[in-house]
């Protein structure tokens, strides 16, 4: 057991990275405010996105929705986990529609990994963000 510790920080840390490499090439000249995010899918890819804002404001794309198409245009939906990075020290929370994009695609206790350069600051499933979440299963 003892063995496997060194293994699965080490995956952390690379997602970890990875987040961070995203919000590195996030376009966010207007609210200074980069975000990168990084999903893991059932089979252990990971697709990751960053914020791209515009000159109209609210048409920006968020890191999550970015990284959610990513994913999607990999055959992929179903996600095991997040990770979003952001330079805030507390973790970023994710905004109201990706909370709802999350939730189509992951379960009400899919980790959410809330995280700055220095590593997670918090870990959250996905019903803590979205309580009594309206998903596909209503619909399908
Ligand atoms: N933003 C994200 O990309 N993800 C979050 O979880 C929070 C907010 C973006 C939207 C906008 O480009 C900037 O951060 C400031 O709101």
């Amino acid at each position: 057991m003892m063995s496997d510790q060194p293994k699965i920080q080490t995956t952390e840390a690379k997602l970890i990275e990875g987040a961070k490499q995203a919000m590195a090439k996030a376009y966010a000249p207007y609210s200074n405010y980069p975000v990168g995010a990084l999903v893991v899918t059932q089979d252990g890819q990971t697709f990751v996105g960053c914020n791209v804002e515009n000159a109209s404001y609210p048409e920006g794309h968020c890191a999550e929705t970015a990284a959610i198409a990513a994913m999607v245009m990999a055959g992929q939906q179903r996600i095991q986990s997040i990770y979003i990075m952001s330079q805030d020290e507390q973790g970023a929370t994710p905004c109201g529609g990706c909370r709802q994009r999350i939730r189509e695609f992951a379960d009400n206790d899919t980790p959410v990994f809330l995280c700055s350069p220095k590593g997670v600051q918090k870990r959250l499933q996905l019903s803590d963000l979205l309580p009594h979440a309206f998903g596909p299963e209503f619909l399908i």
